[in-house]
C-alpha cells in the first residue's frame, strides 16, 4: 500500500464501541446508499501497536456488560453452516467456543467439512512469525472454495488481526476474506456477519485499544467433561519480546461474582474440571476496586463442588503468598502449576522484561514446594533471545535441573514487530539457536521420561476425557498433575474420575488399567 492509499485508508471510519448503539440506524440508511459509501463507513482503520500509548493506558475505562442477542440476526443462519479454525492459545479455544455459541444463536450449525460451510472463520495466533505464516498459508487453501463458492464468507479474526501489517497484507493480497474483526469486537460477531452479507464486500472491524468485559455471551463449549472460564482479559506486563499486550489490550479482570457463578453452573451441569483462564491470572483482581486477587477467588472457587480446578497461565513476579497459601489447602484445586521462566539468566530476563531475576523465581519455587511438596512444574523458554551468550543459555539449563520441571514448552526466540526486542541488535546465528532448543529439548524430555517413570506401580486418579485418538478400545484421560493416561476400561468410566494403575511409563503418557471397583469412588 502506498503513501496515498494508506492515508485514504486512515480516512476511513474507524467503527468504535459507542458508535454500537446506533449502528442499525445507520445500518439501514447506508442499505439505500452505494456499496462505495458502506465500504467507506465499516471498513475500519487501525491503530498500530504503539508501546507508550499502550504503556499509558488508564484503568479506569474498561465497561461491563451484558449480551444479548438482537432478535434480527436470530434466523440468519438457519439452514447454513460454520467452521471455525483455531490457532494458538487456550485462550483462543475458548474464544472459538464463544464465536460457536454466537453462530449458534444465529441459527447456523457446525461442520467440520469445508466444503459445506456458508461461513469459515481462521481464529489466529500472532505469539511467533511460523504461526502467522500457518494461517497465511490456510488463507491461500481456502481461495479455490471462493470461487466455487461465491457466497461462502471468510472470516480472519485473533491476534493477528490486531496487527496493522497483517490486515493491510489480507486487504491488499487476499481477497477471498470477507471479514476481518479482532479480540475485542467478538461479540460484535452477529452484527459483523450480517454487514458482510449485506455489503459483499469486505467488512473490517478491530478495535484497537482496550475491550470491555460483556458477560453473558453464549457459549458451545468443546466437552461436557471440562470447560475453560476466563477469569480476565489482556495483559500489562509489556515482556519485551511479546505481542499480547498489544492484540488483547489492557489486564481486564471479570468480577468476581460472575466468574464464581459460570463455575457453580458448570459444576451443576456435571463438569468435572475448571480451567480458569487469562494471560496473566496473577494480575487478577488489580484493576478492581477492592482488595482481592486470586488467592481470594480460588479460595471461593475451591469451596463449590467441583473435583478439578486448575488456572493458567501464571506471571512469577505476582505469584502471591496468598495464592500459595490457598492452593497449599489442596482439595480439588490441583497440585500442578505451569510457571513460565523464559530464561534462567537475571540478565537476559531483564532484558526481557520479566522483572524477577533467576534467584527470585527460585525462591518462589522453593516456597511452594515448601507448602505444596507434591507439586509439580512445567514451564515457558525462549532460546535465541538477542545476543544471549553460551553462558546464559547455560544458565537456562541449570535453572532447568534446579527446579526439575517435569515438561516445558520451548521456543526459538521470534522477533514481532512493534515489540521492543524486535529492534534489538542479534549477533546470534539461527544456527545457534536452534542447536541451543535441541540441546534443551534434550533435557526436557529426559526429565519428562524421569517425572513418568516414578508413576510405574502407583495407582493414579484420571479424569476420563474418552477414547484414546489411535486407539477406540483403549480409554484416556489426565492425572491430577496432567499427565496424558491410556488405560484399558470400560466405556461407562468416560466422564468419571477413576483409579488406574499405572503399568508402562512413555515419555510424554503412561499406560495403565483401570482398578475395577473405583468407578464408584469418584
Ligand atoms: N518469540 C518466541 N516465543 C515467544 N513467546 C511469547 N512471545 C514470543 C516470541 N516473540 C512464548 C513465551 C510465552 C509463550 C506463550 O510463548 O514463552 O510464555
Ligand atoms: Fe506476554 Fe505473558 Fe509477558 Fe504478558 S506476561 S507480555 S502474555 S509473555
Amino acid at each position: 500500500m502506498n503513501e496515498k492509499q494508506r492515508h485514504e485508508q486512515n480516512q476511513i471510519k474507524q467503527t468504535n464501541p459507542s458508535d454500537i448503539k446506533s449502528d442499525q440506524d445507520n445500518l439501514n440508511r447506508l442499505k439505500e446508499k452505494t456499496s462505495d459509501d458502506f465500504i467507506k463507513y465499516f471498513e475500519a482503520t487501525y491503530e498500530p501497536p504503539n508501546l507508550r500509548k499502550a504503556q499509558k493506558r488508564g484503568k479506569q475505562d474498561v465497561k461491563y456488560d451484558e449480551f444479548q442477542i438482537d432478535e434480527q440476526f436470530q434466523g440468519l443462519g438457519k439452514g447454513k453452516k460454520y467452521l471455525i479454525r483455531t490457532y494458538g492459545c487456550q485462550m483462543n479455544e475458548h474464544d472459538t467456543e464463544v464465536m460457536s455459541g454466537l453462530l449458534e444463536e444465529m441459527g447456523y450449525e457446525s461442520t467440520t467439512d469445508t466444503k459445506e460451510a456458508d461461513i469459515i472463520l481462521l481464529n489466529t495466533c500472532a505469539i511467533r512469525e511460523n504461526a502467522e505464516n500457518k494461517v497465511f498459508g490456510e488463507i491461500g487453501h481456502l481461495k479455490p472454495l471462493k470461487v466455487e463458492n461465491p457466497d461462502l464468507i471468510i472470516g480472519v479474526c485473533g491476534c493477528m488481526s490486531q496487527e496493522e501489517a497483517v490486515v493491510n497484507r489480507i486487504l491488499e493480497k487476499h481477497h477471498q476474506v470477507d471479514l476481518i474483526f479482532g479480540t475485542h469486537n467478538i461479540h460484535r460477531l452477529p452484527q459483523l456477519v450480517q454487514n458482510a452479507y449485506l455489503s459483499k464486500e469486505r467488512v473490517v472491524e478491530v478495535w484497537s485499544k482496550e475491550g470491555d468485559v460483556i458477560e453473558n455471551l453464549p457459549k458451545r463449549r468443546q466437552g461436557k467433561i471440562k470447560a475453560w472460564v476466563n477469569i480476565m482479559y489482556g495483559c500489562d506486563k509489556f515482556c519485551t519480546y511479546c505481542i499480547v499486550p498489544y492484540t488483547r489490550g489492557k489486564e481486564r479482570s471479570r468480577l468476581p461474582e460472575d466468574i464464581i457463578q459460570e463455575v457453580r453452573h458448570l459444576a451443576a451441569q456435571g463438569y468435572k474440571e475448571v480451567t480458569l483462564l487469562g494471560q496473566n491470572v496473577n494480575a487478577y483482581g488489580k484493576d478492581l476496586e477492592m482488595e482481592y486477587g486470586l488467592g481470594d477467588l480460588m479460595d471461593e472457587i475451591r469451596k463449590i463442588d467441583i473435583p478439578r480446578v486448575r488456572f493458567t497461565t501464571s506471571h512469577p513476579r505476582d505469584f502471591d503468598d496468598r495464592l500459595i497459601e490457598v492452593l497449599a489447602k489442596g482439595g480439588n484445586l490441583m497440585p500442578y502449576i505451569h510457571l513460565p521462566v523464559q530464561s534462567g539468566n537475571s540478565d537476559v530476563l531483564k532484558l526481557m522484561g520479566r522483572k524477577y531475576t533467576r534467584e527470585r523465581y527460585l525462591d518462589l519455587v522453593r516456597k511452594i514446594k515448601e507448602a505444596i511438596p507434591h507439586a509439580s512444574f512445567s514451564t515457558d523458554i525462549i532460546v535465541g533471545f538477542p545476543n544471549e551468550t553460551e553462558e546464559q543459555f547455560q544458565d537456562t539449563l541449570s535453572l532447568y535441573d534446579e527446579v526439575g520441571f517435569e515438561s516445558a514448552y520451548t521456543f526459538i526466540f521470534s522477533p514481532r514487530e512493534g515489540t521492543p526486542a524486535a529492534k534489538f541488535n542479534d549477533k546470534i546465528s539461527m544456527e545457534e539457536k536452534k542447536d541451543r532448543l535441541q540441546r534443551l529439548n534434550a533435557k526436557v524430555n529426559a526429565y519428562s521420561a524421569e517425572a513418568m517413570k516414578k508413576y510405574e506401580g502407583q495407582t493414579v486418579k484420571v479424569l476420563v476425557e474418552g477414547e484414546s485418538k489411535n486407539n477406540p478400545d483403549v480409554l484416556a484421560g489426565y492425572t491430577e498433575h496432567s499427565k496424558l493416561v491410556n488405560f484399558i476400561g470400560p466405556k461407562s468410566a468416560i466422564g468419571q474420575i477413576v483409579e488406574v494403575k499405572i503399568t508402562e511409563a512413555k515419555t510424554w503418557t503412561l499406560d495403565g488399567v483401570m482398578v475395577e471397583e473405583s468407578i464408584e469412588v469418584s
